[in-house]
C-alpha cells in the first residue's frame, strides 16, 4: 500500500510536464526510470545519475543506446521502446531535476 502511494506521488509531481501528442505523458515514462536511477534520479548503486546532466547529453546518450552505438547492459534494450519525441521529453524532464 505504501508503495502504491509513493508511485502515485511520483506521477503527480511530474504532472506539470508537457504531454506529447504522439506518445505517453513524459512524467509517467520518467517514473519508470527511477527504480534503477534512484528516487530522485540522482544515481544508485553504480547506475549513473540523470538529474545532474544536461538535456543535450541525456538525449544523445538515449539515441546512442537506441541506435546501438553506445554499448550497454540494459539501456540499449530499454531505449528502443521510445520515440525520438519521447527521448527529447525524457531528456528535458531529467535535466530540469536538481
Ligand atoms: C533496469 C534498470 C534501468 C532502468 C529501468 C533505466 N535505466 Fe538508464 N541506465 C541503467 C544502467 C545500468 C545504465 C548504464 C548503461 C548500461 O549498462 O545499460 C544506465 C544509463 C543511462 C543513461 C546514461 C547516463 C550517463 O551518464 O551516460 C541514461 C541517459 C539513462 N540511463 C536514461 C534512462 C531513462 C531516461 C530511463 C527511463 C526511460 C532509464 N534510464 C531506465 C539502468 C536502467
Amino acid at each position: 500500500m505504501k508503495m502504491h502511494i509513493a508511485i502515485v506521488g511520483i506521477i503527480a509531481l511530474g504532472a506539470a510536464e508537457p504531454a506529447f501528442a504522439q506518445g505517453a505523458d513524459v512524467s509517467i515514462l520518467a517514473s519508470t526510470c527511477l527504480s534503477c536511477h534512484g528516487a530522485n534520479a540522482q544515481g544508485s548503486g553504480g547506475i549513473p545519475g540523470l538529474s545532474s546532466q544536461q538535456q543535450a547529453y541525456l538525449a544523445a546518450q538515449l539515441r546512442a543506446f537506441k541506435g546501438g552505438t553506445r554499448p550497454a547492459t540494459v539501456m540499449n534494450r530499454l531505449a528502443k521502446g521510445y520515440t525520438d519525441d519521447e527521448i527529447a521529453g525524457l531528456a528535458l524532464h531529467f535535466s530540469r531535476l536538481k
